[in-house]
């Protein structure tokens, strides 16, 4: 398939954020778009990067009223060498098609996605911060398009992917983070669709975040759907606790989003002979280690959080504190590993990192 890449007027492009350090998370957007359409007859087809536009559906779009949507989440980075570096970004490209099959939505080739994502990050390169811990955030979506409104999946949609400048996702930065633990809503039960980067995920969340909000807490920690007793994830991130000098993270259960930081944290902690464990995890059992210190850290894995370490924890009225409140050393350390391979500036024995702007 062809791309067809239609610029800006160098005079045309919008302003730059004034003050990189006030970029927040998702407020704003590059210049250009990345979009092709799929239908039934001729699959996928028209890709093209043009300027970045609203785009115009009919209200009875399928996606507005079902959710029949699927999206990803990840970052390219400015190097200190001011190349340009990308993370993992195929298995980004793969889990959304693997979230695309369980929401009956058509799958891409990889390879083309790749290449035009690499076109766009390095045509709207100017966008990519270069303060520490900044990045170019690339979302892609994939949503269903056909103008009906019977349940049914879609035969029409379309994939797009935007791109923006941002900072810290959480307003305390790199600072730990405070966790709520809900013990009346769940986020996902097994056999649904917690696995999959869907919209409908993110919806269910909503009204946890506010009573965590409400409460002072930054973020839900959710436990599982039927026992409402083992840990599964955070909000946006995915969830690792250092217990006894062992790392452990919920095993992925099929209600847990297979986090791609969460997986390089666990090879990385492999790599480093760290013990690192999978295993189910009772908020009974971290409340008690909390209690009794053995809980030494906890920490968030996400694109967007990178490593968030967590100070406190709420559960059923009662906040426990973690490492004093402060950033533990495990947290500490991962954060500037993870970022000195995402920022191209230690060697990378995984193979995670690709420099695209010398890939030509
Ligand atoms: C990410 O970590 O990239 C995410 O997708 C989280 C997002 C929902 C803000």
């Amino acid at each position: 398939m062809e791309l067809q890449i239609t610029c800006l007027d160098q005079s045309e492009w919008r302003p730059l954020p004034s003050d990189e350090s006030k970029l927040g998370f998702g407020r704003h957007f590059s210049d250009h778009m990345f979009l092709m359409e799929y239908t039934p007859d001729r699959g996928w087809h028209n890709a093209r990067i043009e300027p970045r536009h609203p785009l115009s559906l009919d209200p009875a779009t399928m996606v507005l009223h079902y959710g029949q949507e699927a999206f990803e989440g990840l970052k390219a980075y400015r190097g200190q060498d001011r190349g340009i570096y990308l993370f993992r970004y195929r298995d980004n490209l793969q889990r959304l098609n693997n979230s695309a099959e369980r929401l009956v939505m058509p799958t891409f080739d990889i390879d083309f996605v790749a290449s035009a994502l690499k076109k766009l990050v390095l045509l709207d390169q100017r966008w990519i911060p270069t303060s520490p811990g900044s990045a170019l955030y690339i979302r892609p979506n994939l949503i269903a398009t056909d103008p009906f409104i019977g349940v049914r999946p879609s035969r029409n949609y379309l994939l797009y992917i935007i791109v923006g400048p941002v900072g810290a996702y959480y307003p305390e930065g790199f600072n730990p983070v405070s966790i709520y633990v809900s013990d009346h809503y769940v986020r996902a039960v097994k056999g649904g669709i917690g696995a999959a980067k869907t919209g409908g995920n993110y919806a269910a969340s909503l009204a946890a975040q506010r009573e965590a909000q409400q409460q002072g807490f930054t973020q839900v920690l959710w436990l599982d759907a039927i026992e409402h007793r083992y840990v599964e994830e955070v909000g946006t991130m995915n969830i690792m606790f250092v217990i006894d000098d062992e790392i452990v993270t919920s095993p992925l259960t099929g209600s847990i989003l297979p986090g791609i930081t969460r997986e390089a944290v666990i090879t990385i902690a492999r790599h480093w002979g760290l013990k690192m464990v999978e295993r189910m995890l009772g908020i009974d059992e971290v409340v008690e280690c909390a209690t009794n210190g053995r809980l030494t850290e906890c920490f968030g894995t996400g694109t967007a959080a990178i490593i968030s370490p967590v100070g406190r924890i709420h559960y059923m009225g009662k906040t426990h504190t973690v490492a004093d409140g402060q950033t533990g050393p495990i947290s500490k350390r991962l954060y500037d590993y993870i970022l000195g391979l995402q920022y191209g500036r230690i060697e990378d024995p995984f193979g995670w990192v690709e420099r695209i702007d010398l890939a030509g």
